[in-house]
């Protein structure tokens, strides 16, 4: 079986958690978007991992991890994850391989991606500042681009370097009137990460349908959620890669029809960093007591998480572009404690009734949504092993969503251990 895992919302979703445990029955888990802007959480009885580059499947022992063409992949990020993993015990180096088609995210990307962001002021995207804007204009760019097959040859690499950095120093001293970066510091930092990670480099799209023929079992790990693809997703309050399911073929070089269970994970309530609009979003009480709760502070960033109801015309336009088969739907006991619960059922822009999302923001900001309101319940489910072990009004809530949804929720969050999960 292959699997892909892709989140519904706006990104942390719990895909760290489900891919983790889906790992168990898998030979190789592969990252193939985004880059270190990710940030994938994984509790192993009480240690808590934030993996940004490295396949969440990394925890488990002997899965070998990919990093896949269409990643971003910051060179620093990726060794001091290597690193603190390795000092943990838990070796990577041994069973990791990077695409040498994967594009590189250098200082100046991490740079831009900051000045632009502060040029912007109130009009500023909320970014991560992890480059990736910057350096997936670069690929689309092509001329100012560094692969990284690039550490390969480094005399090459210096030359490719002078030329780049002498065109982003026009630009950070011209446009943003920041200072220039210095060449040598660059290359000395890439002289090391080609120490690191040359001989991690490979052809990842051959060893995958290698793979595959020899009837190994790969799940493809999704970074970010599908309401922030750049196609499909908010725009401009996106990120800079296909991050639904329809990502995973030209990110991986693996066809989607190969793929037998797309798993989409969301969570029993929206959340959202960064700017851009939120039909849903409880800016008050409520708001402050599920983020509390259910400690939404961003895993890259430590940014506060808006939070809202649970939006059914958004995650049913999530399920439907990336034909979703299942659902895991984590934190179900943050909503634990709420009298009253509220589910958007449908929106209303004047007096037309919505129930495809308006993925054009121009449109989105018009909606009104449509609640259906559930009862609460006040017990605690964060030991519940099975289903039925669940309080009858959580019970009504899953079933209400599945309903709307049109898809079974086969998982459920109960909790952020690795164990606290319900299978259905
Ligand atoms: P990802 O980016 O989709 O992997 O998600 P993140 O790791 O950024 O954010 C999810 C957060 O929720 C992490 O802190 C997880 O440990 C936590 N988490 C995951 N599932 C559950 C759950 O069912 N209940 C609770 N309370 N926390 C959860
Ligand atoms: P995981 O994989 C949540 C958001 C940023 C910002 C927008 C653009 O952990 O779910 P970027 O740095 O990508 O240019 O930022 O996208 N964003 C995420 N939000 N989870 C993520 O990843 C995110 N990656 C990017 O907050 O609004
Ligand atoms: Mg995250």
């Amino acid at each position: 079986m292959n699997y892909c895992v892709v989140g519904l919302q706006w990104g942390d979703e719990g895909k760290g958690k489900v891919v983790d445990v889906l790992a168990r029955d898998c030979d190789i888990v592969v990252r193939y978007n985004g880059g270190a802007n990710a940030g994938h959480t994984v509790v192993i009885d009480q240690t808590r991992f934030a993996l940004h580059l490295l396949p969440s499947g990394v925890l488990r022992e002997g899965i070998i991890c990919v990093i896949a063409n269409a990643v971003v992949v910051d060179p620093e990020v990726l060794i001091s994850e290597i690193d603190g993993l390795t000092s943990k015990g838990i070796d990577v180096c041994n069973r990791l391989l990077v695409s040498e088609n994967a594009h590189m995210v250098l200082d100046y990307h991490k740079l831009e991606d900051r000045l632009r962001e502060q040029a912007l002021g109130r009009h500023k995207i909320g970014t991560t500042a992890r480059g990736i804007g910057p350096c997936y204009a670069d690929k689309a760019g092509r001329t100012y681009a560094i692969r990284m097959s690039d550490l390969r040859d480094l005399d090459n690499l210096r030359e490719k370097l002078a030329v780049v950095v002498e065109f982003k120093n026009k630009l950070f001293t011209a446009v943003y009137g920041a200072e220039p970066i210095g060449l040598d510091g660059l290359f000395e930092k890439c002289k090391y990460y080609a120490s690191r990670l040359a001989n991690l480099l490979t052809d990842t799209t051959e060893f995958l349908h290698r793979s595959i023929k020899e009837g190994k079992s790969v799940l493809f790990e999704g970074a970010q959620g599908s309401l922030l693809d750049l196609d499909h997703g908010t725009f401009p309050f996106v990120t800079s890669s296909n991050c639904s399911l329809l990502g995973m073929p030209a990110g991986s070089g693996v066809p989607g029809k190969l793929v037998d269970v797309s798993v989409g994970v969301c969570k029993a309530y929206m959340t959202r960093v960064g700017a851009g609009p939120f039909p849903t979003e409880l800016d008050n009480e409520v708001g402050q007591y599920i983020r509390q709760k259910g400690q939404e502070y961003g895993t890259t960033t430590g940014r506060p998480r808006r939070c809202g109801w649970f939006d059914a015309v958004a995650v049913r336009y999530a399920v439907t572009i990336n034909a979703i088969d299942q659902i895991a739907m984590m934190h179900l006991d943050t909503l634990t404690g709420q009298d009253q619960i509220e589910v958007c059922k449908a929106y209303r822009i004047g007096p037309d009734l919505i129930e495809f999302f308006p993925s054009n923001i121009d449109r989105l900001r018009l909606v009104q949504p449509i609640y259906h309101s559930l009862p609460g319940w006040r017990e605690d489910i964060s030991s519940a092993c099975r289903f039925e072990q669940l309080p009858t009004n959580a019970q009504r809530y899953i079933e209400y969503i599945e309903g709307l949804l049109g898809r079974p929720i086969r998982m459920i969050g109960v909790g952020p251990s690795r164990d606290q999960l319900i299978l259905r």
